[in-house]
């Protein structure tokens, strides 16, 4: 299969492309780089150096949105690390991101492949937002969208009712949403729920070699972060997660179908995303998402290992 992946590297950024670079059946066609965690010029740096301490160096990485559509950026130093990677030194990459920005590149690639390539969107979705402006038809040239993001019916984790992703720029979240993609939305109702223990980090730090051990790192400097919040020694495994379920769907054995907005003008609730679950007549005029409730965990879990190994 081949994938496009658009991320804000980024801790669990890094752990889902470790997976998708070690899966045989997966071609990353492309990797596009937001701001987010942190800004652009760095998450694309370390989309290059992931992309080479991951094995996939010939991997066109490009630079996308350095800022929201609307909004101020704000970024994540104290989740991620000052160099959005746990502060773990990763080597220069010998390259450079391709001309093309991450919109123009993921356009391209789609016109070239038509419903061959599927997006996996782990930050902002403003590098979409903007492909979808340049190309319109981007919902039907991509396959399947599979999203990290949103907090559908839990608690944010950037605002009471929030999630990072949507919440740093959420006219670009509700562009995305409202577009008709084939849309699986991987929010933080399964996500906090589908964590790498303080047992599964020490299995990973016994595996030898530069992926398993610099990932092991950066993890450890999460789990740091999600101890202030679990009170315990783990971390979420947003990103991964969403890999895992674009490659193998059938990890989710839970989810509910329903159109999901954004909310763009509460005062307390900017960032919301809002998913319409009422019995209602088959005439909502946009495309319901999957918003994924269950997954198998131990499986997930086993096979992400697997991929450092
Ligand atoms: C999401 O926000 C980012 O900080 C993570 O990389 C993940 O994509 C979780 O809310
Ligand atoms: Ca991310």
């Amino acid at each position: 299969m081949r994938v496009f992946v658009d991320c804000d590297p980024g801790i669990d950024d890094a752990v889902a492309l470790a997976y998708l670079a070690a899966r045989p059946e997966v071609e990353i066609v492309g990797v596009g780089a937001v701001f987010g965690n942190n800004t652009v010029e760095v998450t694309a740096l370390n989309a290059l150096r992931l992309l080479d301490l991951y094995g996939r160096p010939d991997v066109p990485v490009a630079v996308g949105a350095s800022r929201p559509l609307v909004q101020e950026p704000r970024l994540a130093g104290h989740v991620h690390g000052e160099n959005g990677l746990g502060d773990v030194k990763l080597p220069e990459p010998v390259r450079e991101p391709v001309a093309e920005s991450a919109a123009e590149l993921l356009v391209r690639l789609v016109r070239e492949n038509p419903g061959r390539i599927d997006v996996l969107a782990v930050g902002p979705l403003t590098n979409l937002a903007l492909a979808l402006g340049l190309e319109p038809r981007l919902p039907q040239l991509v396959r399947r969208l599979v999203v990290m993001g949103g907090a559908v019916e839990v608690p944010g984790n950037v605002s009471s009712h929030a999630e990072a992703n949507i919440a740093n720029d959420p006219e670009a979240a509700e562009a995305v949403f409202a577009a008709g993609f084939d849309l699986d939305l991987i929010a933080l109702d399964i996500t906090m729920r589908t964590v790498a223990t303080g047992a599964w980090l020490d299995r990973l730090q016994e595996v030898p070699g530069a992926r398993a051990q610099n990932t092991s790192a950066f993890l450890d400097f999460y789990a740091e972060f999600y101890r202030g919040i679990f009170g315990v020694r783990q971390c979420a495994m947003h990103d991964p997660l969403a890999a895992a379920v674009l490659v193998d769907p059938h990890l989710v054995t839970e989810a509910f179908e329903a159109p999901v907005r954004v909310e763009l003008t509460g005062g307390l609730t900017r960032g919301m995303t809002v998913a319409d679950r009422r019995l209602r007549p088959s005439n909502d005029e946009r495309r319901a998402a999957r918003v994924v409730t269950e997954v198998r965990e131990d499986e997930f879990l086993d096979r992400m290992l697997d991929s450092l190994r």
